[in-house]
């Protein structure tokens, strides 16, 4: 066979350009990463939808695909004229990388492609021809500029550069192993249901993914035996096996940007830690006697402890958690979906984008919206900008969006100042505990040639160590999640240990992180808490001061728990306010599980400590992956649910409440979290597999979603594949069937909306409730009887606002259907203009 293939069909019409598997022709991938240093400026991702029908040579491509990968399939047309919406991102030089979306309506009297050939050729290094039909290339900027003028350009966008955003976890969402009603028995543990993970690989030697006692691999995998891990020394050469079943990595767009990685590096194998953290949580097998330093001794496992893995590495930094490249994930989905998996669950998420158009110009919302035309449920994070609102990412309705709460598990040390006041906090080690050292504020400890504020944070060559030495540096936290830097600073400086405060923006959320040095960390209200950096007089936290810590310890049965974390992105939605974002929360502080034994525990460079089989890690990154792990067991229970049925099982059984019984606070003092902090609620696995009713939603409700939202017609065919779209009958955004109900501008005139439950539990009559302080609301009608599975009822819900409503101001409430055995509960968002 041919290891590339390259043909020039005619010179205006199209040209394809023949990889074969990463595997097969060294030759063909030398070629296209030498391009992509040529052309290091720009990176371009061209999507089109292609008409394979009227494409024969095109579809012989997608369809007999020669085995292995097509690199590049490219296509052009003239035909249609079409809008540019922006185009304006275009001239931004801020951003190096950019990535283009060409969406056609049809393939019908194709022209001329744009550029040269010769051009364009070099500078493919993605096609998505699986299910998304398109290709990245890198381009120059002015390339990019023609082609953007060209009238067949739908979408032109600068790609993103994401972001990443035990195990205590399922007991504390009250799964057993051996519960008899649980989630876990009830959906067999997830047997056989194939979870994706597309982070930063996968540690295949962790216990985790041992694939005893597993039985052959499920037929309806279709990536074969493809695993792209490199073996350690010692290690055997078929590191995946019946657990994990396959590993890919996609590093095209990062070498682009970053230059090629070497030989060693081009693996799926985990260097990081996060993604074998985030696919053990999801799926990884029970392991007992898990637990990182002294504490957290547990029995480690994800939410499908049976189901099946693959990783899709397209993270690519060893020590931060970016690093990956739209163009890179989107092939990772491609793929994923081509291989058969039915849970995607991406870690990943741009900045916040707050542009209508942002929902084509997504690589998350764009592939996740084709794995749910192929039934595989799509599980992303909201996004570590929290609390800042309006901060949630990965919003588009096909998505299913995780935010972050605590669990009633800490990790502990009681710090002593002077021998009077006491401050619990959050710690994974402490050396020496219990004995006395003095304390010194970083700031008393400042170098001349540092700021007060890169002090008061410790940074990097801020401390002296002649006043740091031997002592306990009281440092300010500078991360959102991740903030060991901090400790890097005070260790290196001398210091015996390290009394981190939170900042304002951190909340009472208190983090139990893999620091270099003893270190615990508080959000008390002292200097970086309430009072941000402002000391009182009386403030014990002095540099002279005296200070212990306590042993770091284990402690189960903490209340209230969960709480809202600090860092979880908060809605409301900015690019589609009549849904309600983030969907639910899931744990995702403390989070231990299985990790990368080459990665240093705290990911800095400095830190030679490897070799740790688990971790404790912080993010929407860890509660997204708990929610993939649920809609594997409902996947298992419930076979031909579809993707909305599973999210609308998971969203409608979820709690508002903590375990005091109270409602969920949020990690800012006294205040009560809000939907905007946890969607529907937190998740309840035990309840979510046997929901009663669902919501349920398919392609064409949010083709119709997305015309009554008032996007072009073109684009909106464009995203649904190959398929003209006809923008019909008269649709409201409100009444997308979502199991929440947002409605973001009421005036004085009543709003009705509809929506269609389906019972998928025994024959039953429900009836509604509703709450909504300040406004009027009417269920009709307001009892539903159903006799079968499978049976669907629509009912209307009518919101009014009265005069004294209070204006711009948001209102919760919520609506509930019981039988008395289920309550299927939606979470009601309104505004009055
Ligand atoms: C963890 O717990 C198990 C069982 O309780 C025990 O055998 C093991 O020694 C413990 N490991 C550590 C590190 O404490
Ligand atoms: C799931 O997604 C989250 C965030 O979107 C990510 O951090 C995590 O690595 C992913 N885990 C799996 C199992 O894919
Ligand atoms: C900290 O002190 C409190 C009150 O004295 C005590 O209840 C708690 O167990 C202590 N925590 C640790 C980790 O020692
Ligand atoms: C300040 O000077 C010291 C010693 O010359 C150096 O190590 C450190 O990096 C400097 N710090 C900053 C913030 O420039
Ligand atoms: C495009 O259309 C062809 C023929 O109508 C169909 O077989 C193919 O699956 C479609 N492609 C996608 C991505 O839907």
């Amino acid at each position: 066979m041919p290891t590339s293939v390259f043909l020039l069909l005619s010179s205006f019409l199209l040209f394809v350009f023949l990889l074969e598997a990463v595997h097969g022709s060294k030759k063909a991938s030398k070629l296209v990463s030498l391009i992509a240093h040529s052309f290091s400026t720009n990176l371009y991702l061209l999507i089109f939808a292609s008409d394979a029908a009227e494409f024969p040579i095109i579809d012989l491509l997608l369809h007999h695909r020669i085995s292995g990968f097509v690199y590049s399939v490219t296509l052009c047309t003239w035909e249609h004229t079409l809008m540019v919406p922006t185009l304006l991102l275009l001239t931004s030089k801020l951003l190096r990388i950019l990535i283009m979306i060409y969406l056609v309506q049809s393939w019908k009297g194709i022209k001329s492609w744009f550029i040269a050939e010769e051009k364009a050729k070099e500078a493919m290094i993605y096609s998505y021809n699986r299910h998304i039909n398109g290709f990245a290339a890198l381009l120059e900027e002015e390339e990019a500029a023609d082609i953007a003028k060209n009238p067949n350009v739908v979408s032109v966008f600068l790609s993103k550069k994401y972001k990443l955003h035990t195990t205590r976890s399922w007991e504390f969402l009250g799964l057993q192993r051996n519960g008899k009603n649980s989630a876990w028995q009830k959906g067999s543990f997830g047997e056989n249901t194939i979870i994706a993970n597309i982070d930063t690989g996968v540690w295949p030697e962790s216990q985790s993914f041992n694939d005893k006692g597993y039985g052959p691999i499920p037929s309806k995998w279709r990536g074969g035996n493809v695993c792209q891990i490199n073996k350690l020394p010692r290690t055997k050469t078929n590191l995946c096996n019946r657990k994990l079943i396959g590993a890919r990595f996609f590093n095209k767009a990062f070498e682009a940007y970053n230059g090629e990685l070497v030989p060693a590096l081009q693996t799926a194998r985990d260097f990081m830690g996060h993604g074998t953290h985030t696919l053990s949580i999801a799926g990884g097998n029970f392991v007992p006697g898990a637990s990182v330093f002294a504490v957290g001794n547990g029995t480690a496992k994800g939410g499908s402890p049976r189901a099946r893995v693959a990783a899709y590495k397209v993270c690519w930094s060893l020590t931060d958690p970016e690093g990956c490249y739209g163009a890179d994930v989107l092939a990772a989905i491609d793929r994923a979906i081509d291989d058969g998996v039915d849970v995607i669950n991406l870690s990943v998420g741009g900045n916040y984008v707050v542009s209508p158009e942002g929902i084509f110009t997504d690589e998350v919302s764009i592939g996740a919206f084709h794995a749910i035309a192929r039934n595989i449920v799509v599980v992303a994070s909201a996004g570590n900008d929290g609390a800042t609102p309006g901060s949630v990412v990965n919003v588009a309705p096909w998505v299913f969006t995780i935010a972050a709460s605590t669990i009633d598990r800490d990790f502990t040390s009681n710090i002593t100042i002077n021998n009077n006041q006491q401050f619990e906090g959050a710690s994974l080690f402490v050396n020496s505990p219990n004995q006395a050292f003095s304390l010194i504020l970083s700031t008393d400890a400042k170098l001349a040639n540092a700021t007060f504020r890169d002090a008061q944070l410790c940074r990097r060559g801020t401390l002296d160590p002649t006043k740091v030495k031997g002592k306990i540096v009281r440092c300010i936290r500078d991360g959102k999640i991740k903030s060991v830097a901090e400790g890097n600073e005070a260790l290196s400086a001398g210091a015996q240990g390290m009394f981190l405060g939170n900042q304002k923006r951190n909340g009472k959320t208190t983090f139990g992180e893999p620091h270099v040095l003893s270190t615990v960390g508080t959000s008390d209200g002292h200097s970086g808490g309430q009072s941000d950096f402002f000391l009182t007089a009386t403030d014990p936290i002095k540099s002279g001061a005296t200070i212990r810590m306590s042993p770091a310890k284990t402690l189960f049965g903490r209340k209230p728990a969960p709480v809202m974390a600090s860092f979880s992105s908060r809605g409301p939605n900015k690019i589609q306010p009549s849904i309600l974002k983030p969907d639910v929360a899931a744990p995702g502080v403390n989070i231990l599980a299985a990790y990368s034994e080459f990665a240093s525990a705290s990911s800095l460079l400095t830190d030679k400590r490897r070799g740790f089989k688990f971790n404790v890690l912080q993010g929407t990154s860890m509660s997204c992956p708990h929610v993939a792990g649920i809609a594997g067991l409902l996947k298992t229970r419930h076979p031909s649910w579809s993707p909305a049925a599973i999210k609308s099982a998971i969203m409608t059984t979820a709690t508002t409440r903590d375990n005091t019984n109270r409602p969920i606070q949020d990690a800012f003092a006294k205040t009560l979290a809000t939907p905007f902090a946890y969607g529907s609620g937190h998740v309840r696995p035990d309840l979510a597999i046997d929901p009663g009713l669902v919501y349920d939603l398919g392609l064409t409700d949010y083709l119709n979603f997305l015309c009554a939202s008032g996007y072009d017609q073109q684009l909106i065919s464009a995203l649904n594949f190959n398929r003209t779209f006809i923008c019909s009958g008269s649709h409201s955004v409100t009444d997308l069937n979502y199991p929440s109900i947002t409605l973001p501008n009421l005036d004085l005139k009543a709003v009705t909306i509809t929506r269609t439950v389906t019972n998928v539990g025994t024959p039953s009559t429900y009836t509604a409730s509703t709450q909504l302080p300040g406004y009027n609301i009417v269920v009709v009608p307001n009892s539903l009887t159903f006799s079968k599975i499978g049976e669907k009822k629509a009912f209307k819900v009518t919101v009014q606002a009265s005069s004294v409503t209070k204006r711009r101001t948001y209102q919760f409430g919520e609506l509930r259907w019981t039988d008395g055995k289920h309550i299927v509960r939606s979470p009601i968002t309104v505004k009055r203009k």
